[in-house]
């Protein structure tokens, strides 16, 4: 299954191709093949910066560069599903521009009201300058 979310980047040209790769996941007595996604390179969000993720089919993500590195979240404010993206990163927190809920990006979790329901951020992987996540 391919899975390369490269060409979805919002705001950045990124002509390059990348063909995703599949992750096995045992679960139980089963093993399952879960898509492991190709986000952008690590170039694509300088420090201080986030970057909005789109492809069909899977959540919005946002990638942000901030003081603890690299974080994934998906890219709704739990408040009244605003893009996080075009918040600002303050400290380990994103700000949601709209009313200025803030959420850790460690954990996702809601720091600041009016936001109170975390946001769903998720486990990466860098490997050969490259963040990937498995879904
Ligand atoms: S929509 Fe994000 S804080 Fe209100």
């Amino acid at each position: 299954m391919e899975a390369g979310w490269r060409d979805n980047i919002i705001g950045r040209g990124n002509n390059d191709s990348s063909e995703g790769q599949l992750h096995p996941r045992h679960l139980g007595t089963k093993s399952i093949e879960m898509p492991r996604i190709n986000l952008c390179k690590l170039s694509d969000v300088p420090f201080g910066e986030l970057l909005a993720i789109r492809r069909d089919g899977y959540p919005s993500l946002v990638v942000a560069h901030s003081e603890i590195g690299f974080s994934v979240l998906r890219d709704n404010c739990t408040h009244e599903d605003y893009p996080l993206s075009e918040g600002a990163i303050v400290g380990d927190l994103v700000e949601c521009p709209l009313h200025g809920g803030q959420f850790c990006l460690r954990s996702g979790g809601a720091i600041t009201p009016p936001a109170i329901d975390s946001v769903e951020r998720y486990d990466h992987e860098v490997e050969d300058d490259q963040i990937w996540i498995t879904i």
